[in-house]
């Protein structure tokens, strides 16, 4: 006859009930229910946003600022005030965008503006999803994305701004994307989605210290 697979722990968890009842205050660890390690349950990713930054851009701001951006003037690459940046983004959002965002969404969309303006552009990366092995986001145009999932490298495909990964299953240790754009003198950014859904959370050091003009 087969014995039931259950029965073995609950006999121990009876009587771990038992001794805990007997000598009051024990914390013996076998006696504490395991409470996580459900096997295969994946670590917890940094939420993504509920609105895609670069999409949202592309809708309610680039009908006056231009595809990416492209009509901010010298002034807007000047601005090296980030709080100033994250005030301007959100009267926009509320002002002439006619519409409203919440805390996260209007984070990632100052994260993509300082992006925006760099003169040296380093790609920006979001997360936008992730559902057992497909993860998706977005990117900066015209940037390669490569997702390294618990070490293994697999290449996104990137349509306009948008990239998606399906990987063999859910990943379970570690998650990074990195990307790279072509053509033009950029670093690498890479994105530790087990901290973080977007690349440029903060402004980058060198423009804390002044780099004195131009
Ligand atoms: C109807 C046109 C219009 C729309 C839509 C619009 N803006 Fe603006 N934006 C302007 C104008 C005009 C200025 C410059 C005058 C000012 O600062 O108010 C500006 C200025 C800015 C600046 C400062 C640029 C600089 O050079 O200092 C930022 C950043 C900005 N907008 C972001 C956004 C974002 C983000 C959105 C979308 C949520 C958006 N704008 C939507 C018209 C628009």
């Amino acid at each position: 006859m087969t014995r039931a697979p259950g029965q073995p722990l609950r006999v121990s968890a009876a009587l771990c009930a038992l001794l805990a009842a007997l000598a009051a205050g024990c914390d013996c660890r076998e006696c504490a229910p395991p409470v996580t390690a459900q096997a295969g349950s994946a670590p917890a990713w940094a939420d993504a946003p509920a609105v895609p930054p670069v999409a949202f851009f592309e809708r309610a701001c680039a009908n006056c600022h231009g595809p990416g951006g492209m009509f901010y003037g010298e002034g807007f690459a000047a601005m090296s005030d980030d709080a100033e940046l994250a005030r301007v983004v959100h009267e926009m959002v509320i002002g002439p965008a006619r519409t409203t965002l919440d805390d996260a969404s209007t984070a990632a969309l100052v994260a993509y503006h300082r992006h925006l303006r760099e003169s040296v552009r380093r790609p920006f990366v979001v997360l936008t999803r992730i559902d057992g092995g497909r993860v998706e986001g977005e990117v900066s145009g015209g940037a390669r994305v490569v997702v390294v999932a618990d070490g293994r490298e697999v290449e996104a495909t990137v349509v306009d701004h948008a990239w998606s990964v399906v990987l063999t299953g859910p990943p379970r240790a570690s998650l990074v994307v990195r990307a790279r754009a072509d053509g033009e003198p950029t670093d690498e950014t890479e994105l530790d989605l087990g901290r973080a859904a977007w690349t440029h959370d903060a402004p980058p050091e060198s423009s804390v210290s002044s780099k004195g003009g131009a």
